[in-house]
């Protein structure tokens, strides 16, 4: 087990583009996968990208567990996707709250396509597409952000919809869920 420390909002290495991987089942990329597993869960978070431990690679990682606290949210096992891009399968955007390991204790309202195909690879390097949406494609997009340099705050429409989430009233868009 290696929790790494989690680079937080102003480390430039959040705003810098990362690089893709270009080797895939080593040891090395097997390593850094699992320190992004424990840190995630170390944290309590939803998903983690790799420039967020300090490696600025094109990794992300997510599990959407079931949720007594939000039962509408359709579970997704635990998912690493290494290169992933994103494509918008329509215009359609939701709006959900969101917030962020380098971020800790906000949340922002952040607008989304509510439809996405992901086109990735496995950590030996197999293809992946996969068409998502809701929560789920809210959350890939939050995490290949990363992978750009982009943080949630960057996305918000209304600032007045950011901030600490002990004094923000989240109630009622916390996830709206979409249809494609
Ligand atoms: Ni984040």
């Amino acid at each position: 087990m290696a929790e790494r420390r989690v680079v937080k909002w102003g480390n430039p290495l959040l705003t810098r583009g990362a690089e893709p991987v270009t080797q895939f089942g080593t040891e090395q990329l097997q390593l850094l996968v699992t320190d992004l597993w424990d840190t995630m869960s170390a944290r309590g978070g939803t998903g983690l990208a790799a420039p967020q431990i300090g490696e600025s690679y094109r990794i992300v990682v997510f599990e959407i567990k079931p949720s007594p606290r939000y039962p509408e949210l359709d579970p997704v096992p635990p998912t690493v996707l290494i290169n992933p891009e994103v494509q918008p399968v329509s215009e359609n955007m939701a709006k959900g709250w969101e917030g962020c390991l380098s971020l800790p204790g906000m949340r922002g309202l952040v607008p989304r396509y509510a439809c996405i195909e992901i086109s990735a690879h496995d950590i030996h390097g197999q293809p992946i597409k996969q068409q998502v949406h809701g929560y789920h494609a809210r959350v890939v997009q939050h995490e290949c952000d990363h992978l750009d340099g982009i943080l949630y705050p960057q996305r918000i429409q209304d600032m007045n919809m950011f901030g600490f989430e002990e004094e923000l009233s989240l109630a009622g868009t916390l996830n709206q869920v979409s249809p494609c």
